[in-house]
């Protein structure tokens, strides 16, 4: 009772068994393609997220979801703590989309986004908003949230009027999909690690702003 071990130099047994040590963390970005659940099973044998990382043996769970449709950047981990931190909408860690509409667009589209929109009787607020200019003449906007009520981003659209012909998630906080193809993966390197953890602890210090983006805070 009370002794302490040296991780990774003691050696724990329990009745003569030894006790193995927890599984080392495993942090993984994807981008992901469409056509594949992010899950890690799926019960009408559909394509998850996991057999786009085979080589991976740890068990590792997709961080927050991306719809079969969608697109982009999507995290797998093993470690619970973090994957909380960059869900829960208190830590405000903000993910951005690139979507490709459909529709007719105003010009104050942007600044309705802004002031708020109802999905399922709830507020939500971007925490930014811009049309992108795209050189193939698609229309395009990008949207920064950092809540993650399902279909978030399409339905901040419809309320818009657009349609949603593409989805695609670039960045999760200081996170950037950049440079990684489509169902292509990499492991994230300590420093991307920790920049993610400050990322939420920073946004739960500003918790008393009642979840509303920075753009909603007022300095009265
Ligand atoms: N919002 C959506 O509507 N779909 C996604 O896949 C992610 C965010």
């Amino acid at each position: 009772m009370g002794q302490k071990i040296v991780p990774g130099k003691d050696e724990v047994c329990v009745e003569g068994q030894q006790v193995s040590g927890a599984e080392p963390k495993v942090y993984i970005m994807l981008n992901k393609p469409p056509g594949y659940l992010s899950s890690c099973s799926d019960p009408f044998g559909r394509p998850t997220v996991l057999y786009l990382i085979p080589q991976v043996k740890q068990r590792v769970y997709p961080v927050g979801r991306l719809d079969l449709d969608s697109e982009g950047l999507l995290l797998l981990t093993n470690d619970g703590t973090l994957a909380y931190f960059l869900t829960h909408p208190k830590y405000q860690v903000v993910k951005e989309y690139v979507v490709d509409i459909e529709g007719e667009t105003r010009h104050d589209d942007i600044n309705r986004l802004l002031s708020g929109i109802v999905i399922d009787g709830v507020k939500v607020y971007p925490d930014y908003a811009r049309f992108l200019r795209s050189p193939d003449n698609i229309k395009r906007i990008v949207i920064g949230v950092h809540e993650g009520q399902k279909h978030l981003v399409k339905q901040l659209c419809f309320a818009l009027g657009y349609d949603v012909k593409r989805l695609l998630r670039t960045k999760m906080g200081p996170l950037s999909l950049s440079g990684l193809d489509s169902g292509k993966w990499r492991y994230l390197d300590p420093k991307e690690v920790n920049a993610l953890y400050k990322t939420a602890l920073a946004g739960q210090e500003g918790e008393h702003n009642g979840g509303k983006p920075k753009n909603q805070i007022s300095d009265s």
